[in-house]
């Protein structure tokens, strides 16, 4: 037996309505916003993500699938999806069109990860993009598209945390005093962020090992030592937040696991995963268009974990999603299965699941496979009911039936699961 590349994930019924019905919302929500879907290769050069995530990065240093071509050429499958989209910015010339460009895309992402709940090396990403726009206002809405979607889905617990990493010209400043900070006991610190002290210091704020996160802890937050511009800049983004009455808490040692960023970074836990599964993260990244050679394009957007967010989806959400009513459709011998297959177009048009028995099963035989597919409605037609241009329509859970019109077999339906489901 063939058995999954280790990671990945089937994703079968009816688990996968869940998915559908998130991505629908997601279109809607987005949509609503003036957000339009941009589709792209999953595997790109493998320089994009070198230049855009950066070099020493977890992302880029060890988790990408990357292999030669048949040409030696060196490509990567996606590990996220804002490159690819800055990339395809410029290559189709999107500025030329009116800014800000709003974006969003949904698919699967790779990253080499270590295997644990939340975690797979193939996982899905919602996201969008905002092109153009410098503004504290511009965050303000891309959090705000993230909450009424998030909203939408009926959650009510998650928290967006907030930092503010400030330019680029205040990195190095700022890294030399958090070593300077952390000189005494740097020694202590994991094997990991012995490594980043060199490569990526900013990352030792983000380590999970507990005694680096009690050195860190001691030290002067980022969002202090930032630029008066890049202060007003988040400053205005949270009030733009507040008077939306959208919540959000600042975390000081925020910094997030790709280059690209800059002031406004966010992330969303879920009280239900805890603060280190992370749902959705995100932020500003004014640099990364012309970093990629295009002009100089400020931007904004976030990216959500789909395999995560249907983990933690809000009980009546999933419910509803979950127990759509289903109308099995039931000739009665080969004869009638034509006919019972019309029925069911007529159902399927007027937006109700109605599968039909097509393996020549008894009535009887066919009766059990709909309580066992567990569907609401039963259609049984056979050619009396053919002949009298009627079908029976029985309420299973009731057992009552009773003869209804060909053409009005929809409507007396869409009828009778309303009432079965008020009761
Ligand atoms: P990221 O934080 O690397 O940001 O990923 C976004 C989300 O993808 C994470 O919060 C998480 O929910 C999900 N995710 C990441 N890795 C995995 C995994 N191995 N298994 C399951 N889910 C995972 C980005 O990718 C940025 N491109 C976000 C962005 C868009 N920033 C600006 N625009």
């Amino acid at each position: 037996m063939i058995r999954k590349v280790k990671g990945t994930r089937d994703i079968l019924p009816p688990d996968s309505r869940l998915w559908v019905a998130v991505e629908a919302a997601a279109h809607r929500v987005f949509g609503g916003f003036g957000y339009e879907e941009i589709r792209l290769p999953l595997l790109e050069p493998t320089e994009l993500f070198i230049r855009s995530v950066g070099e020493d990065t977890d992302i880029v240093s060890k988790e990408m699938y990357t292999f030669a071509d048949r040409k030696g050429r060196s490509l990567t499958l996606r590990p996220e999806g804002t490159a690819g989209v800055a990339r395809a910015y410029i290559e189709n010339g999107l500025g030329q069109r009116p800014q800000p460009l709003r974006l969003s895309y949904m698919g699967p992402m790779f990253r080499y990860e270590k295997m644990q709940r939340g975690r797979y090396r193939q996982f899905a990403q919602i996201g969008i993009e905002l092109f153009g726009s410098a503004t504290p206002q511009a965050d303000v809405e891309v959090l705000l598209v993230l909450h009424s979607f998030l909203t939408e889905l009926g959650f009510n617990d998650l928290v967006i945390v907030l930092n503010n990493l400030g330019d680029p010209e205040d990195r190095p400043g700022f890294i030399d005093g958090f070593k300077a900070e952390l000189d005494p006991h740097r020694d202590e610190l994991c094997r990991d962020c012995q490594r980043r002290w060199d490569a990526n210091p900013l990352r030792i704020l983000d380590c999970k090992v507990e005694r680096c996160q009690e050195l860190v802890a001691d030290t002067t937050p980022i969002a202090e030592v930032v630029n008066d511009a890049a202060r007003d800049h988040v400053e205005a983004v949270e009030s733009g937040l507040l008077s939306l009455d959208i919540p959000v808490r600042r975390a000081p040692r925020l910094v997030r696991g790709i280059d690209y960023y800059l002031r406004t970074v966010f992330e969303v836990v879920s009280p239900q995963l805890g603060e280190d599964t992370v749902i959705c993260g995100g932020g500003r990244y004014d640099r990364l268009i012309s970093d990629l050679g295009g002009a100089k394009v400020p931007a904004t957007g976030f990216a959500i974990g789909e395999d995560r967010l249907i983990e933690v989806l809000p009980e009546a959400f999933s419910r509803s999603v979950l127990h759509q009513p289903v109308t099995a459709v039931l000739p009665i011998g080969d004869e009638a299965t034509a006919a019972a297959l019309a029925v069911a177009r007529d159902l399927a048009r007027s937006g109700l699941s109605a599968p039909t028995e097509v393996t020549g099963r008894s009535l009887k035989a066919g009766l059990k496979w709909a309580g066992k597919i567990e569907a609401t409605v039963a259609v049984i037609i056979g050619e009396s009911e053919i002949a009298d241009g009627v079908a029976i329509v029985r309420n299973l859970a009731a057992g009552e039936q009773e003869k209804v019109a060909l053409e009005k077999v929809p409507e007396f339906i869409a009828g009778l699961i309303s009432r079965i489901r008020r009761t």
